[in-house]
């Protein structure tokens, strides 16, 4: 793609309209506004909001397209109620929280770069406060469903019994693959607040026989301690958060876990062999530089360590431009 003025004007501007949306999202208006029509004066006073700035972030919401006015008062956009407005299959508004609590870490970049990870203020605590816990969590299910149903698509998963999920979040995996699946259950391994996040969507989604949820701080024990013998066990989206001596630590505990015969899948927002394609893991390596842990590796670097950790007919195949599954079987 050529380089222009109004390219580089859009790239560098975009954390304006970014922090437009963030901010609706977060003071409550798509919600307030789902499916009705209030000035902006019933608006600022319904959410306890001052009157002129208040009434200056619904225009430019307007002029974002995500709110439409008329006869002086304030709509959602076609549209924006099912993924803004209410809690939906489709729904986004937990991973604009969780993007919100990211955006102020990312405001430090150039004196990050200056003095290196962890100099200068403390990343969101993703794991231990219960709200940012949810908002990221809640986010992971968001944008994970569609990939977790392409991954039950595309993985064969015949003769599977057993399954491990570690770091499985939300458990998305085995909601998306036990619909498909009827005979398959399912161990989702995670750190205690997440799994209290999982079992709401286990329940939700009548999974609560099948998925057994299992509190287990998975990078820092000595042993995973869910249980051996599983068929396959899933990593998704969970290397790139740790140093590389931990998640290295991890496919070695993973390994311990199969029967002879299972496979490891990880699936992760890899680069390619080339190290600077496809652009999405490497402006995702900078999210990971700002939260003090973790980066993104190349699809050659995840199968060099699945061969280190014992793993045989090691291969890989990109998913999209944020996913590559990269297995290996224990022999
Ligand atoms: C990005 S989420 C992926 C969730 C799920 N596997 C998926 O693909 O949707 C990473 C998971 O690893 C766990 N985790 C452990 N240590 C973490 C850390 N330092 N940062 C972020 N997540 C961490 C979280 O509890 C979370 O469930």
């Amino acid at each position: 793609m050529t380089i222009t003025q109004e390219r580089i004007h859009a790239m560098a501007s975009g954390f304006q309209p970014a922090k437009t949306i963030l901010a609706a999202n977060e003071l409550g208006i798509f919600k307030l506004l789902a499916g009705k029509g209030l000035s902006a004066g019933e608006v600022s006073n319904a959410l306890n909001l001052d009157a002129e700035a208040c009434g200056m972030l619904l225009g430019a919401l307007v002029g974002l397209k995500l709110l439409e006015h008329k006869r002086g008062k304030f709509h959602d956009a076609p549209d924006v109620k099912k993924y803004l407005g209410e809690d939906s299959d489709e729904g986004m508004s937990c991973i604009l929280r969780h993007m919100n609590h990211l955006y102020e870490s990312w405001a430090s970049l150039d004196a990050v770069v200056k003095k290196g990870r962890g100099k200068i203020k403390a990343a969101p605590k993703l794991l231990s406060d219960r709200k940012i816990n949810r908002d990221f969590i809640c986010g992971m299910f968001e944008i994970g469903y569609p990939t977790a149903r392409k991954f039950a698509e595309e993985v064969d998963l015949k003769g599977v019994g057993k399954f491990a999920d570690i770091g499985g979040g939300p458990a998305v995996y085995p909601i998306a693959i036990g619909e498909k699946y009827p005979g398959i259950n399912f161990v989702v391994a995670d750190y205690p607040n997440t799994i209290k996040v999982a079992r709401g969507y286990v329940k939700k989604y009548g999974m609560s026989k099948r998925v057994k949820l299992v509190d287990c701080p998975f990078f820092d024990t000595a042993d995973l301690n869910i249980g051996d013998g599983f068929d396959m066990a899933l990593l998704s989206q969970v290397l790139h958060a740790a140093p590389d001596g931990k998640a290295k630590g991890l496919l070695k505990k993973v390994f311990g876990i199969l029967r002879p015969g299972g496979k490891i899948i990880i699936n992760e927002n890899a680069r390619n062999d080339d190290a600077f394609s496809p652009a999405p893991p490497l402006v995702f390596a900078i999210n990971m530089l700002i939260q003090n842990a973790g980066r993104t590796f190349t699809v050659s670097e995840l199968k060099g360590w699945l061969k280190e950790s014992g793993f045989r007919k090691v291969g890989a195949r990109r998913l999209h431009e944020r996913s590559v599954l990269v297995e290996g079987t224990r022999p």
